[in-house]
């Protein structure tokens, strides 16, 4: 279904599509290099996060989820904090730039917490 909608919006040209792959590809990453802060489940309570002076948010709270768009979770993600008034601990993800389709994927795990309250 992504795939189609991607298509349609003229996005065939970008180096990966979203899909199965990109998914697991995005879960993976979440967990190796997001989880250690943000906590596995998105409550900001991963083991380092829990020690930094300035925790993660709980990615489950609803206000939050509605007082930010999508462009400003991919921008932060992939700029780090620091560019965008968010803690510096929240490090760039430099290597993601040129990998839109993953950026979406952890975008939509972050959106998913907002599910459940
Ligand atoms: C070293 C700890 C750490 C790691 C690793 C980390 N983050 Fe963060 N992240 C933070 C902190 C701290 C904040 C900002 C909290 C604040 O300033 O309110 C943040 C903020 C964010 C925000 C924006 C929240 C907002 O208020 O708009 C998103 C989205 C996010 N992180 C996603 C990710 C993703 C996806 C990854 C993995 C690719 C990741 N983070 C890795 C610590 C981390």
């Amino acid at each position: 279904m992504l795939a189609v909608l991607l298509a349609l919006a003229g996005c065939g040209a970008e180096p990966e599509q979203g899909g199965p792959a990109v998914r697991a590809a995005a879960r993976e990453l979440w967990q190796g290099r997001c989880a250690n802060c943000h906590g596995v489940d998105g409550r900001g309570d991963g083991p380092s996060g829990r020690a930094l002076a300035r925790r993660p948010r709980d990615f489950h709270d609803a206000a939050w989820q509605a007082s930010r768009d999508d462009e400003q979770l991919r921008r932060v993600i992939v700029e780090g904090g620091a560019e965008h008034g968010l803690a510096a601990d929240m490090a760039a993800n430099a290597d993601l730039a040129d990998r839109p389709a993953i950026v979406s994927e952890l975008v939509r795990i972050v959106r998913g917490f907002g599910a459940s309250p």
